[in-house]
């Protein structure tokens, strides 16, 4: 193991961790995923549970993930084995480490064809297709271009081969450069398109939606998604945060960075919500239209806007490149492992894994046309493959993490790795060692129906 760490990367600095942790959760998950599952399942309640869900269990486990990672120092699953021996507990432990790298592979089997539609949005609004266009020709432009294998294979390509050429040149070479620019330039772009919202679109409205608090649609399966996305969101549970805090020096306060992040990655979330349910009320959208709500407020929007073709393109290629600074860490973690475990080289590791991803991304990519009909309780491959791993094991791998660093690892280890207040370190304790658990475990088992 000790070899293997020698020539395990480091952070530049710990900014640089910042950002390119606030990389990997702000992602697809904030700005597309968000407000369409917010619209699916009446907006404010979900809302309000999913603020209860960062605050109650994400941020804990945020620091419990990295936690681990920095410890460990190597990928997640001879991390977890290092802590698990260094602690006197199981190394078996090291199939959760397991369990993290194939999910994030998962994820990003789904994800790239979905950043792959927000290329292909970059050059429709760029060469101004919507220009002059209502909203029932927006939503046919989106229904024509999902029905379409071959463009949706060629664009999910075009992501993974992206992602594949940042990964294969290392984390100071290419992660730090790719999440130095994009993170911050992401943020002045909605703030743009909230002001936008405020003036054109039907605020009020929008706002009520989102922050009004109305049970009316909330049911079991809405409790279980608002938690599987707040982690999801976060980027908990499948060893990115593992792998990247095993990349942070060790003099940084993982409360403290976990912070940063948290608070950066819920405010773009609730920025999107504000900036998109006003557009879709004043177009008399539905807010409960699925994964295409972007797709077709956002180009309605700036069709309409001064120099809306400009601003169009330029928010698809933020939404891209925030995409991109997700899906290397989903990556990452299986890089890594593919590195330590089996001694290939890091662009051979990427080859093997971005092809894996790509062949069962197309599984995704014929959910929307091809095998659209071919369902399993109403749901298609997409569907069943986005619930069963963020819904279902990212929770189940998440409350794993926290058991473990709430229960197995030595307080004075996580007191040390943590470094922060007293008051603070006792209140990450609790939350990690009794409340995330029980309460992950209480909506896992109402969720799936056993309760
Ligand atoms: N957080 C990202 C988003 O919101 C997605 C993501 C990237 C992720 N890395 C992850 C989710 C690791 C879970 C675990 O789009």
């Amino acid at each position: 193991m000790s070899k293997k760490r020698e020539n395990h990367p480091q952070w530049s600095s710990w900014l640089l961790f910042v950002l390119a942790a606030t990389g990997s959760a702000i992602g697809l998950g904030n700005i597309w995923k968000f407000p369409y599952i917010a619209g699916q399942n009446g907006g404010s309640a979900f809302v309000l549970v999913y603020l209860a869900c960062v605050l109650g269990m994400g941020i804990p486990m945020l620091m419990a993930e990295t936690l681990i990672g920095r410890r460990g120092r190597l990928n997640p699953i001879d991390c977890m084995e290092v802590v698990a021996e260094e602690a006197g507990a199981n190394p078996h432990w090291r199939w959760l480490g397991g369990m993290g790298i194939l999910l994030g592979f998962l994820i990003l089997t789904y994800y790239s064809v979905i950043a792959g539609w927000t290329i292909a949005y970059i050059f429709k609004t760029a060469a101004g297709v919507f220009l002059g266009k209502g909203a029932s020709e927006v939503g046919y432009l989106f229904a024509q271009f999902i029905a379409s294998p071959w463009q949706l294979i060629f664009w999910h390509s075009i992501f993974m081969l992206a992602t594949m050429a940042i990964v294969a040149r290392g984390v100071q070479g290419g992660l730090e450069k790719a999440v130095e620019l994009l993170t911050p330039a992401l943020f002045i772009l909605l703030l743009i398109l909230v002001g936008y919202a405020m003036s054109a679109g039907d605020f009020q409205r929008g706002v009520r939606f989102l922050f009004y608090p109305d049970f009316g649609r909330f049911s079991g399966e809405s409790l279980l998604m608002a938690m599987g996305h707040a982690f999801f969101s976060l980027s908990i549970g499948m060893g990115a945060m593992m792998i990247y805090g095993s990349y942070l020096p060790g003099n940084v306060s993982i409360a403290k960075t976990s912070l940063i992040i948290a608070v950066a990655d819920t405010s773009v979330a609730l920025l999107a919500g504000v900036a998109i349910f006003p557009l879709v009320f004043a177009n008399h959208l539905e807010p409960a239209t699925g994964p295409g709500l972007i797709f077709q407020t956002l180009p309605l929007a700036f069709a309409q806007m001064p120099l809306g073709s400009l601003f169009g393109a330029l928010f698809f290629v933020l939404l891209a490149f925030a995409a991109l600074s997700s899906s290397i860490s989903l990556i990452e973690p299986a890089v890594a492992w593919l590195m330590e475990d089996f001694g290939l080289t890091r662009p051979l590791a990427c080859l093997v894994s971005g092809f894996g991803c790509w062949l069962i991304g197309l599984g995704t990519v014929f959910s929307f046309n091809r095998w659209s009909h071919l369902t399993l309780f109403d749901k298609t491959f997409f569907d069943l493959l986005d619930f069963l791993t963020s819904n279902l094991m990212l929770p189940i791998s998440g409350m794993l993490l926290v058991v473990f660093a709430g229960w197995v690892m030595q307080p004075e280890v996580n007191r040390a790795e943590l470094s922060t207040s007293p008051c603070l370190f006792r209140l990450w304790w609790l939350l990690s060692r009794y409340v995330a658990p029980a309460t992950v475990g209480l909506i896992l088992l109402n969720g799936i129906g056993v309760l």
